[in-house]
């Protein structure tokens, strides 16, 4: 229902406007980091050595901050495993971890950099918010010390946890989140349980999640359902799998689904396919960055509201399964087949003609597309697609899924493989699907890993701005409070 669900949102958005806050909007920044590695991650390093690579890392941290809060940013998100990257046993990654205090201490690491011993990191944090008057948000590891006779106690006798920190302006220390959702991360420990991390200021109420915990009902679902968060603060190391799960497709899906500001900051590191970072809101995305060809860094800024969906409950109110039962489905093609993304078995129909109206179902789910082409090159493939069932090769998400995309090439046992350019221009579409939730992530990926400008209303209902199709998705988590798994 991507171009019949607009009118729901423009309804949604024309409250916007009534809602009283102490400021409207604020300028937001995310910073793409080229982490820099240390040399050594199998055997452990020094307190000392580790101290000095996340001084180089921090340095260039610094900068961003910097001329972030020069352009008037009043927060700045870094990534995740910003300060010393991934590749880590539980032993080489101590001496990189810091007693991270509950903010309920009321500390300022600035001020006061001894109060809970050895804190370094936390007091240069600390002070590049204080220094420069802006929300920092960082992400490093928290060690906290256990009763080894207790059964959970880790050998070493301390719990180890992938954190956010955020300070604000003066330097306080307000948040903390120990990461749920972990991937490959033998380094930390999982919490006891999810932790609902949220801070209020001037300009909206903030929640905190990372990474992998994006594709999971808690934390990230709660937040907004129960929590009412404006904002989502979004660091992540974040590797990018076409066609379903690339950073800024999937992240400013689940923005827009969801009916938040999403400040998503990715790591930068094109050799692991390590890109992709955005300020996303409701409406679409406001600025986004993707870059396989240099090896550098980015900070980006943009205006973001404070309230982006006001007074109303999230997420938007869109009932996409009621939509797509009230569509009489169009008759389900003889042609259908099956294809594979990854390791999820697909039923794909091929669009053989310019235009039409298809259905392929699979099981409970059946996905409907209207579709006009405005010129279909000769070379390429498009095939509706459903999938619904345990995703991947750990199968502990159930996922749904509508898609429309283009084979790799024109022989059909290549669809669902990854594809990153495409030349047929949609004039119009229309994908729904009977989900059985309201948590609806609608994709759209154009040819050259482009996310569409704006709201999908403009770019697709609109005859005079034809969009060269790629992939477009939607795709819903069932019950994705499984555990396990990774970006
Ligand atoms: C890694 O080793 C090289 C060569 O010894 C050195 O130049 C570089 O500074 C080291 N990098 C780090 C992060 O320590
Ligand atoms: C912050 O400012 C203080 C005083 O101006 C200075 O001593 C300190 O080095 C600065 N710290 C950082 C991290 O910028
Ligand atoms: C934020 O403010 C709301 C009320 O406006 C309050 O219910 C909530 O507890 C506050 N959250 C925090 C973390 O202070
Ligand atoms: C990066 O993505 C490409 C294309 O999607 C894939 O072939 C390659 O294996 C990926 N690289 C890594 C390190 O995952
Ligand atoms: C959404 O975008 C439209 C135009 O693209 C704009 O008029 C509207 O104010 C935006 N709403 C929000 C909440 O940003
Ligand atoms: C959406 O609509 C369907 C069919 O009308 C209904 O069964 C379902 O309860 C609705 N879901 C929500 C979340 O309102
Ligand atoms: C569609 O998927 C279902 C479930 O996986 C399967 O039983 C059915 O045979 C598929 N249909 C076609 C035409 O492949
Ligand atoms: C698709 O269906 C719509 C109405 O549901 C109809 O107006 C349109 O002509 C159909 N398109 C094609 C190509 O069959
Ligand atoms: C399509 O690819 C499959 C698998 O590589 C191959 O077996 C088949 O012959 C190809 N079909 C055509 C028509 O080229």
């Amino acid at each position: 229902m991507v171009t019949s669900s607009f009118p729901t949102f423009v309804a949604v958005f024309a409250l916007i406007t009534l809602q009283v806050g102490t400021e409207d909007s604020f300028i937001a920044a995310v910073y793409e980091h080229a982490v820099i590695l240390p040399n050594r991650t199998k055997t452990p390093v020094s307190q000392e050595d580790a101290l000095n690579l996340m001084n180089k890392n921090i340095d260039i941290l610094e900068r961003a901050i910097k001329q972030a809060a020069e352009q008037g940013a009043r927060i700045i998100v870094t990534p995740e495993d910003a300060l010393y990257g991934w590749e880590f046993t539980r032993e080489t990654i101590f001496p990189y971890l810091e007693d991270i205090p509950d903010p309920q201490v009321n500390w300022i690491p600035c001020q006061d950099s001894h109060r809970f011993g050895h804190t370094p990191v936390q007091a240069r944090l600390s002070c590049l918010a204080k220094n420069n008057s802006i929300y920092v948000l960082a992400n490093l590891g928290d060690k906290k010390p256990c009763n080894s006779r207790h059964s959970t106690c880790p050998p070493n006798g301390y719990f180890q946890y992938n954190t956010n920190v955020v300070y604000n302006p003066e330097g306080k220390l307000v948040a903390r989140y120990h990461k749920y959702h972990l991937y490959s991360e033998p380094q930390f420990d999982v919490p006891e349980k999810p932790e609902l991390v949220t801070f209020n200021t001037t300009f909206g109420r903030f929640g905190i999640f990372t990474c992998f915990d994006i594709l999971f009902y808690d934390p990230a679902v709660t937040l907004v359902k129960d929590f009412h968060v404006d904002t989502i603060l979004f660091p992540t190391a974040w590797m990018n799998v076409l066609p379903l799960l690339t950073a800024i497709e999937f992240h400013s899906a689940w923005a827009m689904g969801m009916g938040v500001n999403l400040l998503a900051a990715n790591i930068h590191r094109v050799s692991l396919n390590m890109t992709g970072s955005g300020i996303y809101t409701p409406n679409g995305s406001k600025v986004y960055h993707y870059d396989m060809k240099t090896e550098s860094g980015k900070l980006l800024l943009s205006d973001v509201d404070s309230h982006p969906l006001s007074s109303l409950a999230p997420p938007t109110a869109v009932n996409w399964s009621a939509y797509a039962t009230t569509i009489k489905p169009f008759p389900v093609q003889k042609s259908t087949f099956r294809g594979f993304i990854s390791r999820d078995g697909f039923n794909f129909t091929e669009l053989f003609e310019n235009a039409g109206n298809l259905t392929v179902c699979q099981k409970e789910l059946c996905c409907h597309l209207s579709y006009r082409m405005l010129q279909k090159e000769a070379n390429e493939v498009y095939v509706l697609g459903a999938f619904t069932g345990l995703h991947g090769r750990r199968r502990r998400e159930y996922w749904q899924v509508c898609t429309m995309l283009k084979c790799k090439t024109t022989n059909l046992t290549t669809c669902g493989q990854p594809v990153e350019t495409a030349s047929t221009r949609f004039e119009m579409f229309s994908l729904s699907g009977t989900f059985g939730t309201k948590y609806v992530f609608p994709e759209v990926l154009l040819t050259e890993i482009h996310l569409s400008p704006g709201k999908f209303e403009n770019s697709f209902s609109s005859r005079n701005c034809p969009k060269v199709g790629l992939n477009i998705h939607l795709m819903k988590l069932l019950h994705p409070w499984e555990k396990d798994k990774k970006c």
